[in-house]
């Protein structure tokens, strides 16, 4: 038996209600604040990530799928979605567009991750990018746009950490104090942040080890060492989410894991105890742009793990959303019937009606329990009688009311009069 690869997730008929409510939520959220749909390939050079998301991170390092194509070209699945929507700005003359351009996807990411609860090795992320504004503003406007997604979703309880980074100006000078802090701990530290000390120092910031600990309390941090630039814009991104009344943590010690961070770096938390893993986060990315060969860009924008909420609305309780069912299911008994009942159930899916019907010969009782099983709110019965006379009979599913020779236009105008409201 095959089995699906490890860290991916099958999707049901009977999820795809939730999931369609998550998808078609983020997409409303992002047409309420203006963002246009992007779409990206599923692969793209490798080229672009590791120069988009920097030698030295975990994700370069160790999570993407890389692999050469039949032409010896070297690619990579999507490991995450700014840098291709980047590259598209770039090479889709997304340029020459009014500015900020803002951007939105919902789309499939794929990281060689160790699985676990609400970490997969394909998972999906609602994410946003805008390009071309420098002001805080429009770091609040990512960030309003993604709480604003959790609260249209039903999520009751997240909390919003902040930090703030610094840029090409004052990063190098703090990350050099970083290691000058380091280098007489070293022989303290797990492996893991002696590598960090020499790939990407920040991340020393992020370890979870008890051993680094103590070490990491007394570490300098990057928002105590910020040029005045990067000053004024944390302050000003933190007086706009005030007065819009988005509570927020500051965390000195978030930094975020991909390298094309400058200045404000954001994430969601689910309050909950246990809930560690963050919903969603981002950040500006100045430098990027120029990066990867434009001409130098301000940007902004976040990534949201929607398996994540979705488990995280299952954990909140949230009543699990069933498939709509269908408005007919038509039984019939004998040969003569199923034709009558076949040419009934095309016409009344060209009216837009779901109807399903049985391929094969089977008793009436079998058949009605495959109606119950759609969740159907009519079954339609033809029989000999029915056949010959191109009439129907009808048995509504709730009441078990039944009634004879109905002529198909009356039944079609009665279904279509009864379509239940979309839930
Ligand atoms: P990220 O923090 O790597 O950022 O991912 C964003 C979100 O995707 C995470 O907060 C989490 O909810 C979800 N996520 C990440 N990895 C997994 C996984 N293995 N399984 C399930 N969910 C996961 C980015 O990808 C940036 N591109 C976000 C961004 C956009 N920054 C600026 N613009």
């Amino acid at each position: 038996m095959y089995r699906r690869p490890t860290g991916t997730e099958d999707l049901l008929p009977n999820q795809q209600p939730a999931w369609r409510f998550v998808v078609s939520t983020a997409e409303d959220t992002a047409a309420r604040f203006g963002y246009g749909r992007i779409d990206t390939p599923t692969f793209e050079e490798t080229a672009l990530f590791v120069r988009g998301v920097g030698e030295g991170t975990d994700l370069i390092e160790q999570e993407t799928y890389t692999f050469e194509d039949r032409g010896g070209s070297k690619l990579t699945l999507r490991s995450e979605g700014t840098a291709p929507a980047m590259r598209a700005y770039l090479q889709d003359g997304l340029q020459s567009a009014p500015t900020p351009v803002r951007l939105y996807y919902v789309t499939s990411i794929f990281r060689y991750d160790r699985p676990q609860r609400g970490r997969l090795r394909e998972h999906h992320q609602f994410g946003s990018e805008a390009i071309g504004e420098a002001d805080g503003a429009m770091d609040v406007e990512t960030i309003s746009m993604l709480a604003s997604f959790y609260r249209n979703v039903g999520l009751r309880s997240v909390a919003l950490q902040l930090n703030s980074i610094g840029d090409a100006l004052c990063r190098p000078a703090y990350v050099e104090l970083l290691k000058r802090y380091y280098r007489p701990h070293l022989d303290e530290v797990c492996t893991n942040c002696r590598v960090r000390f020499e790939k990407n120092p920040l991340r020393l910031l992020d370890c979870k080890e008890d051993r680094c600990q103590p070490i990491i309390a007394q570490a300098p941090k990057p928002a105590e060492h910020l040029c005045s630039g990067c000053r004024d814009h944390f302050e000003r991104v933190q007086r706009l989410l005030t007065a819009l009344g988005q509570p927020f943590t500051l965390n000195d010690r978030l930094v975020r894991g991909l390298g094309y961070y400058t200045r404000t770096v954001y994430e969601f938390y689910g309050t909950r105890e246990g809930a560690q893993a963050a919903l969603g986060g981002g950040g500006r990315y100045d430098g990027l742009i120029e990066e990867l060969g434009g001409k130098s860009t301000p940007a902004v924008g976040f990534g949201c793990g929607l398996e994540r909420v979705l488990l995280t609305l299952r954990e909140e309780g949230h009543e699990t959303m069933a498939a709509p069912g269908i408005d007919a299911y038509v039984c019939h008994v004998g040969s003569e019937a199923q034709s009558w009942a076949l040419q009934v159930a095309g016409r009344l899916r060209d009216h837009g009606l779901r109807v399903v019907t049985t391929p094969s010969d089977r008793r009436v009782p079998a058949q009605l329990r495959q109606a119950e099983h759609y969740r159907a709110r009519y079954a339609l019965i033809v029989g000999e009688e029915e056949a010959r006379t191109h009439t129907l009979s009808l048995r509504s599913m709730a009441t078990r009311e039944e009634r004879r020779n109905l002529s198909l236009e009356s039944v079609t105008q009665l279904l279509l009069s009864s379509v239940p409201d979309p839930q």
